[in-house]
């Protein structure tokens, strides 16, 4: 059987390093995604980030990267030799010129995420250049009326059966909780999840219930003990 944590790995899709240090102390997350929006909304410098969550010891740091290929090279280089090839991932756009820098980059042992997937064709063409991972962004696709996970579904598909093992599908741009067990059934081998979807994913209001329920059925049964040994 294999280490389940090798398996169903949970990104937390944040740059927000309060709440990645609150999620990683859990134990259950296996990386960080983050992109330009991302990081402009947490207020800060993009490698004063990276830099926290090196320290913290985040196994897998996606880092996006911009501009023309040549210009995603060198910074990809340039932020892999700074933050360590182990921890680091650079993130390109699914374009000609992030397909390129792709190549370019893991040719050299530097691991590549290639975002804003939307296509089976898409998810071919970069683990075609090499890709660590593809991102197929769920939420984006649901948004545009068609079906984001079926997007995660069909890149599996091709992926099974064209015995692609080099890739990996991250499941991207998630926003409920069902969506992370269906895209895990479907075939992501990783999902990138807001922190408060992951709250989401262990709280159940029925658990709650059940709690509230053993707690007040545990201190009677503690007064009973107490009388007990009173007598
Ligand atoms: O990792 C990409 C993802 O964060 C995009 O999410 O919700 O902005 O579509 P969203």
């Amino acid at each position: 059987m294999k280490d389940p944590i090798t398996t169903m790995k949970i990104f937390l899709d944040t740059a927000d390093t309060d709440l990645i240090k609150e999620g990683f102390a859990t134990g259950l997350i296996d990386g960080i995604t983050t992109n330009p929006s991302l990081i402009m909304k947490s207020g800060r410098d993009p490698e004063e980030v990276y830099q926290e969550l090196i320290d913290l010891g985040i196994p897998d740091i996606s880092m996006e990267v911009v501009g023309t290929g040549e210009e995603m090279v060198a910074e990809g280089r340039r932020l892999a030799k700074k933050f360590g090839k182990e921890q680091t991932t650079i993130k390109v756009p699914c374009t000609r010129g992030g397909l390129a820098a792709c190549r370019v980059l893991a040719k050299e042992l530097i691991k590549v995420n290639v975002t804003l997937i939307f296509s089976p064709s898409q998810a071919i063409l970069a683990a075609k250049a090499g890709a660590r991972y593809v991102s197929p962004f769920v939420g984006r696709v649901d948004d545009n009326s068609f079906g984001g996970l079926c997007l995660v579904k069909d890149i599996a598909n091709v992926f099974e059966k064209q015995f692609c093992r080099s890739t990996e599908i991250l499941a991207a741009s998630i926003r409920g909780v069902r969506q992370v067990s269906t895209a895990f059934s479907y075939g992501a081998h990783i999902c990138t999840i807001p922190p408060n979807i992951f709250d989401g994913m262990y709280k159940h209001v029925l658990t709650d219930a059940g709690l509230d329920q053993f707690d007040a059925d545990w201190k009677k049964v503690q007064k009973t003990v107490t009388s007990s040994l009173d007598v």
